[in-house]
């Protein structure tokens, strides 16, 4: 099989080039592609002929999003719909990346692929209209929902968390968002996967178990083995730009449908931290 990589440089996509073997993979980052180019992108998958694209590139910095609203529906729908027109010309399968901030956060249940979608936020917006302009073009598109991410590849809450503790004696984290992390190494696997399955439809991807970004923060610290201090705080006192969502945990159910489970956070947790040493 031959694959394609939008956004190989990013948090995910550097380990879905670690972790995809046995196919010949072609990782792209924004020198090599910049997605807002249609004829670019066209041209080099005319060239790749891939059997799947991966679309992990986007503008994903959420406030940024919020202060550049522009930029972020010219990457996030407008780029990925030139790499969607790339696909459907190349007889390609597409999975592209969305997030859990297509929801609106007010439920109390874990959302299933079929719920509502209401994006509080620009980057929310730009991946719901991302993913209903995709599913009209390509219909037999695969569109994978994450959220949370941590890996070894950049800057992720895991790494900002520890850094912070090795220098502060007390550190505040909101405790009013619930969500389910995602370990950048299993949810490549879990991409490769659905891949090789050929995998159509709407896909929940994340590790089991949810949790508030607190007491995500107050494992991390304890894990690795640091007595700083974790106060809860609501997400009044440290306003960000972008409205999160209060609830956004996705049910795995339409990823166990594949017949793939994910590992749990705790598991994923204690690899990250192990890999991190390595
Ligand atoms: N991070 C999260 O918590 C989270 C949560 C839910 C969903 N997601 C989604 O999951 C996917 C992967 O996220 P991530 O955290 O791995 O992202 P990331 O680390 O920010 O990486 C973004 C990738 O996109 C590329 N890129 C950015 N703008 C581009 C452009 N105009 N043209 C081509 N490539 C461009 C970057 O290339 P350069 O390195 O060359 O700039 C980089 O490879 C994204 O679709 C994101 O929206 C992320």
């Amino acid at each position: 099989m031959r694959v394609t990589i939008f956004g190989a440089s990013g948090l995910l996509g550097q380990d879905l080039m670690r972790e995809w073997r046995g196919d010949v993979v072609t990782g792209l980052s924004s020198r090599d592609a910049d997605i807002r180019d249609g004829k670019r992108v066209e041209m080099l998958v005319q060239e790749q002929k891939p059997d799947w694209i991966v679309l992990a590139a986007a503008y994903a910095d959420v406030d940024g999003c919020e202060r550049d609203p522009e930029l972020a529906f010219a990457v996030n729908r407008d780029g990925a719909l030139n790499v969607a027109r790339a696909a459907k010309m190349a007889g390609a399968r597409l999975l592209f990346l969305s997030s859990d901030y297509v929801f609106d956060g007010r439920k109390t249940a874990p959302y299933e692929i079929n719920d509502a979608r209401n994006p509080q936020s620009v980057y929310g917006r730009s991946k719901t209209e991302a993913e209903i302009r995709l599913l009209e073009l390509l219909p037999s598109c695969c569109i994978v929902r994450t959220s949370w991410l941590f890996g070894l590849g950049g800057k992720c809450f895991p790494d900002t968390i520890l850094k912070l503790a090795a220098s502060r004696l007390a550190l505040d984290v909101v405790n009013d968002q619930r969500g389910c992390p995602a370990y950048t190494v299993d949810l490549a696997r879990a991409i490769i996967e659905l891949c090789r399955k050929n995998a159509e439809g709407i896909v929940h991807v994340t590790n089991t178990g949810d949790c508030t970004w607190f007491e995500f923060a107050e494992e991390i610290v304890r894990s690795a083995g640091l007595s700083t201090a974790v106060r809860p705080v609501s997400s009044v006192v440290l306003a960000r730009p972008a409205p999160r969502p209060a609830y956004s945990v996705l049910s795995p159910a339409s990823l166990q449908a594949f017949g793939h489970s994910m590992p749990s956070r705790g598991d994923a947790l204690r690899r990250y931290l192990e890999d991190r040493l390595k």
